[in-house]
């Protein structure tokens, strides 16, 4: 906050705990942070406020909420700390070697679109750090930043019976094998998110993998910090695989079938 001048009368923002969450998973820089989608604005204030980062940008496609954060970034006198910038993901945005990101509050079909359209204009850097809490979708996701993206580490709560996901991810950079991958799981991420689960099927995962994308390798590596809460999860995506199940055309029924019986099996 060198050179910043915060209102100092002011107390310091009390958040939530989904964006407490957020800003504890993000990696203290120097360099800025990038928040796209920010709406208010929130998550880069106390993130300068409380001197994680060197600078940021809020970012949002829309004017209403970029006024929201605009105001609220004057209020508590960060004009000089925090720009903002009216853009469709990275489009507007030229990313910097020590920028890092945060992408929180929307479906996964977005952030893929958003993630698509900045790795084709060649914005992407190796070890780029990009925090991502997708509203849904969350395991279609996964699987759609594999290879590219590592996921170094996740983290889930629950609050009011909603289940909240968080990826860590870096990006690896696109090799010229990989990028074929990478551009059919491109060509083939669905408009519309109900059509995200076959999206999956198609890739025809073996029980295991599907099992390993559904829960996330991060988590199945830390099931045992928190059982109780892992039995909670483990409740929730078994509801969730049946209810694809159910609604899946015969020829993928089986794929969901076989992943509620791993779960049960482990529920046991
Ligand atoms: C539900 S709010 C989440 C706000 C904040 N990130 C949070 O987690 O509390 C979603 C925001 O993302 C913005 N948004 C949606 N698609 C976007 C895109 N492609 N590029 C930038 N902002 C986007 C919306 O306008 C909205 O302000």
């Amino acid at each position: 906050m060198a050179g910043i001048k915060q209102n100092i009368d002011l107390p310091p923002l009390r958040l939530g705990p989904r964006l407490e969450c957020l800003l504890s998973l993000l990696p203290a820089v120097t360099g800025r942070l990038i928040d796209i989608g920010c709406d208010h604005a929130l998550l880069p204030i106390a993130a300068l406020e409380r001197g994680m980062v060197g600078s940021a940008l809020a970012v949002d496609v829309r004017s209403r909420p970029l006024d929201r954060a605009h105001a609220n970034i004057i209020a508590r006198g960060l004009e000089q700390g925090i720009g903002t910038v009216l853009s469709d993901g990275f489009d507007e945005i030229d990313l910097q070697p020590g920028d890092t990101a945060v992408i929180a509050g929307i479906g996964a079909t977005v952030i893929v679109d958003i993630l698509r359209r900045a790795r084709e204009s060649g914005k992407l850097f190796p070890g780029f750090f990009l925090l991502l809490q997708p509203t849904r979708s969350t395991a279609a996701l996964r699987m759609y930043l594999t290879p590219e993206w590592e996921i170094v580490a996740e983290k889930f709560f629950f609050q009011g019976g909603r289940l909240y996901n968080f990826l860590s991810t870096t990006y690896r950079g696109c090799s010229e094998d990989n990028s074929t991958t990478h551009n059919d799981n491109i060509t083939e991420f669905p408009d519309i998110s109900v059509d995200i689960y076959s999206y999956i099927a198609k890739r025809k995962p073996s029980p295991a993998s599907l099992y390993s994308v559904w829960m996330g390798e991060c988590n199945l590596r830390d099931r045992g910090i928190a059982p109780d809460l892992w039995r909670r999860y483990l409740r929730h995506q078994l509801s969730a695989a049946r209810e694809f199940m159910l609604g899946a055309p015969s020829k993928q029924k089986e794929t969901w079938r076989e992943l509620c019986r791993i779960l049960e099996e482990e529920i046991k």
